[in-house]
């Protein structure tokens, strides 16, 4: 295994005249990643690596605002890091590591909750929804959740934040709250672009087109987990709910076809024109089975790199550890400035 060193974030920051853009992104460990959550994020960031000095981090804070079986949160956590990395995002080149291992985040999201106004935190509709999912754990946390999330995104001044479509309301309150902390202050936080690819953001539910894909849908069909094996892969696109028509076409009425193009486009590169072409006349059977083969195929070599990895822990330590390091080094920076700024003694 290589070691997980490189300071690329820091060396700009500190050494270099010109400052290479910055983007950062998170993900929750609540069970495994998602098609959902690779095509509309982590895929993407694994791409951006090269271009941009990259943070992601395991958001293992957010997911207690969801009661977790504490043993389960710890193996979840430690797979969810595994499978970053099994998804190619790599240690050397960016920061990698786990939200409550940097303690900058919970002061700083402590100060950003109060510059977050009660009727915003009241608006964000992941709220309602969690609320309702929840309704005997509606906790404080669950409510002040965006502003936990803005702290994650400021604390490392990024110019971009990837993420799926469900994440842009959380991103829009992240720029309110720049806008109103630095009118106050100065310029202390840079402005963050949301990044939201045109195709994939949101990948819907397999059984119910009209629905996210979510990982925590209790039936196991309408969504692929990244280390489903290739025969649950097929077999659930097989069964993937469509319409009564025959045609592969992308068509508004069409979601579930809709769905399964826009995947199999971004899988292979190829264009809905293309896919149309191709599957011209050939009925929605051949369809299925060509993307349930895709996926497949794109995911063999995650299934694989988890498991290796999975048996290294001495490894993933090291590397979460040392992404902790980084992670601490440059948000203290930030927190300190805030501090100043707000009147705290440094
Ligand atoms: P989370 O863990 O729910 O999801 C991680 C990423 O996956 C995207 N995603 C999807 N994209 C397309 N189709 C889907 N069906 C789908 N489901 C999920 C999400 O949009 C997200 O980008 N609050 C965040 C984690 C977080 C964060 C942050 C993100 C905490 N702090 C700071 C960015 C910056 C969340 O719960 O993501």
């Amino acid at each position: 295994m290589p070691a997980c060193a490189g300071d690329d974030m820091e060396n700009n920051e500190t050494k270099k005249p010109e400052r290479k853009q910055v983007l950062l992104s998170g993900i929750q460990p609540t069970g495994v990643f998602t098609l959902g959550n690779y095509i509309g994020a982590v895929r993407n960031w694994q791409k951006m690596q090269d271009d941009f000095d990259c943070a992601y981090f395991i958001a293992d804070l957010h997911s207690l605002t969801v009661r977790q079986e504490p043993a389960e949160l710890r193996k979840h956590s430690k797979e969810a890091f595994a499978l970053l990395l099994a998804c190619g995002i790599d240690p050397e080149k960016s920061i990698v590591f786990i939200q409550s291992h940097v303690p900058a985040h919970a002061e700083l999201g402590w100060i950003l909750s109060c510059y977050t106004q009660f009727g915003e935190l009241s608006r964000m509709t992941q709220f309602k929804d969690k609320s309702q999912q929840h309704p005997e754990n509606i906790n404080a946390g669950l409510f002040d959740y965006p502003a936990l999330m803005a702290a994650d995104i400021l604390l490392y001044q990024p110019d971009y934040v990837p993420v799926g479509a469900d994440q842009k309301q959380h991103l829009e309150l992240t720029r309110t709250i720049v806008n109103r902390f630095n009118g106050l202050y100065g310029d202390v936080f840079r402005m963050p672009e949301p990044y939201i690819a045109k195709e994939g953001a949101k990948i819907m539910s397999l059984q119910d087109p009209a629905k996210k894909m979510s990982k925590s849908d209790t039936n196991t069909n309408a969504f692929i987990s990244i280390l489903d094996d290739p025969a649950v892969i097929r077999n659930k696109f097989k069964r993937a709910v469509t319409d009564s028509e025959t045609e592969v076409v992308f068509r508004e009425g069409k979601d579930g076809i809709n769905n399964l193009m826009t995947i199999y486009s971004v899988v292979t590169g190829r264009s809905f024109d293309d896919i149309e072409k191709e599957f011209a006349g050939r009925g929605y059977g051949d369809f299925k089975a060509a993307v349930g083969e895709a996926v497949a195929e794109e995911l063999s070599g995650v299934r694989t790199r988890f498991n290796d990895l999975m048996k290294d822990n001495a490894y993933l330590e090291e590397c979460y550890r040392s992404g902790a390091e980084r992670a601490a080094r440059i948000s203290q920076r930030t927190l300190n400035k805030v501090k100043k700024k707000i009147g705290l003694i440094v």
